[in-house]
């Protein structure tokens, strides 16, 4: 059974996405053994708790130094078990210790399909203004595993999501949350958690199971 850990900063409709895909039985071979927000008042604590999931806050303004906070995402991580952290809506730019610490199992969601529109500054709602802005008319969601680099990481899985032109960002982001990103998530988790995706020498290999 692979332990996952989920890293969260609002709303956590993605955390629900995977805790009903566990229920349900679409996601296979895993559990969630913990949820971390950096805010206390994330309704996404709310959706662990409600599930009896342990889930804590580790905000970085409680420690001195980033080393310190750093310390303390990884020492609750290594506590759990967890051997794949999902970022679904985490808003903290993760150091370079930490990626290097957990390298090759995090995973995160990211809501355009990369390479357009991500890297730093795109995040929330900022992403789906720009694809507005920009007028294309198929945007989408990326699930992709983390490196140091801001969403430049080897991509699992896309799915596209058609712009229409009475969008309002909020509209299109629900949009994109509904169609795409509530069903790839689940599916990478099962994926990796079953063994039909790793990360080999960089590249996302694919092993098709029965
Ligand atoms: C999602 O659009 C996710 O792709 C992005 O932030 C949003 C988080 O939503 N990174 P939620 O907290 O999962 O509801």
């Amino acid at each position: 059974m692979l332990k996952v850990a989920v890293l969260v900063s609002g709303g956590g409709t993605n955390l629900q996405a995977l805790i009903d895909a566990v229920q349900h039985g679409t996601i296979k071979n895993a559990d969630i053994s913990l949820v971390i927000s950096n805010k206390k008042n994330a309704y996404a604590l709310e959706r662990a708790a409600n599930n009896h999931i342990p889930a804590k806050c580790i905000s970085k303004a409680d420690y001195e130094s980033l080393e310190e906070y750093d310390q303390a995402m990884i020492d609750a991580i290594r506590e759990s078990g967890a051997e794949l952290i999902v970022l679904a809506g985490f808003l903290v730019v993760l150091s370079k210790r930490f990626v290097k610490e957990f390298e090759g199992r995090i995973i995160n969601i990211h809501p355009s399909l990369i390479p357009a529109f991500c890297g730093e500054g795109f995040y929330g709602l900022h992403v789906h203004e720009a694809v507005l802005k920009r007028g294309v008319k198929i945007t989408g969601a990326t699930v992709h595993f983390v490196d140091d680099g801001t969403d430049t990481g080897p991509i699992i899985a896309q799915k596209a999501v058609e712009v229409y032109e009475k969008d309002t960002e909020e509209i299109l982001q629900r949009r994109v949350m509904e169609q795409a990103e509530w069903i790839i998530l689940p599916q990478a988790v099962d994926d990796i958690a079953n063994g039909r995706i790793s990360l080999i020498d960089g590249k996302v290999v694919r092993e098709e199971t029965e």
